[in-house]
């Protein structure tokens, strides 16, 4: 049976896209079961009706508290049966009983060089601190916000003449590279979260996660080597 991904969106979730072009161009062995946003207006739903995946609006406004909105996906998404449940662009804190539910199995990415920069406004804040260099990470989701092990990364230069909009817009082609080759090494079974950390192939990654530039021969395909 294939993997099955239920990918949590709140914006225009062209992370979303990447993921089911990678899928539809066969370089990412998964499946998307189903779409959830918090939001109607979210771009990312006409993303998915287009690709006919099914799609779940759930608006955290309808719901007294965090915890009864968060039981509320709980019960929604299981009735997909995820494998892997994909944070892309989902705008709201989760709350603990969430993030233990789906521990191990809950992927998200970061618009930042983890730890660097947790939080919003990361291409605004690189910019401010004068960081030669920026990108995304993608980790997994544990209680501390962004805070989860970081299981890969995608680095880009920053230039002198960047602005926010051309910084985020360099970052963002990297993440839609990035986030379907990570999914992939998960559907294939290959990255799992043990208590140690993040294992890949059975072996313990670095704990700033796998520069995705410096991929050890075979990794991208089938067993990696001991210089991960
Ligand atoms: C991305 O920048 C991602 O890193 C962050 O939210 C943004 C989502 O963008 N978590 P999109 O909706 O996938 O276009």
């Amino acid at each position: 049976m294939s993997h099955r991904l239920a990918v949590l969106i709140s914006g225009s979730g062209t992370n979303l896209q990447a993921i089911i072009d990678a899928i539809q161009a066969g370089q990412l062995q998964a499946e998307v079961a189903v779409v959830l946003s918090n939001s109607a207006t979210a771009g990312g739903l006409q993303r998915a009706i287009r690709a006919g995946i099914p799609t779940l609006t759930l608006d955290h406004r309808n719901y007294p508290d965090r915890s009864g909105f968060d039981q509320t996906m709980i019960s929604e998404l299981d009735r997909f049966q995820p494998d892997t449940v994909v944070l892309a662009g989902f705008m709201r804190i989760l709350s603990t009983a969430f993030v233990r539910h789906y521990h191990g199995r809950l992927i998200n990415i970061h618009p930042s060089l983890l730890p660097r920069h947790k939080g919003l406004h990361t291409h605004r804040r690189a910019l401010e601190a004068g960081d030669s260099e920026h990108g995304c990470t993608v980790h997994f989701v544990t209680e501390e916000l962004d805070g989860g092990p970081a299981i890969a990364r995608a680095r880009v230069p920053v230039l002198v003449n960047d602005d926010e909009e051309i910084l985020s817009q360099r970052v963002q082609a990297r993440e839609h590279d990035l986030y379907p080759r990570v999914l992939d090494w998960r559907a294939a079974g290959r990255l799992t979260l043990g208590p140690q950390g993040v294992l890949l192939d059975g072996k313990p990654i670095t704990a700033e996660g796998i520069d995705i530039d410096q991929l050890p021969a075979g990794l991208s395909g089938s067993a990696g080597t001991d210089r991960i």
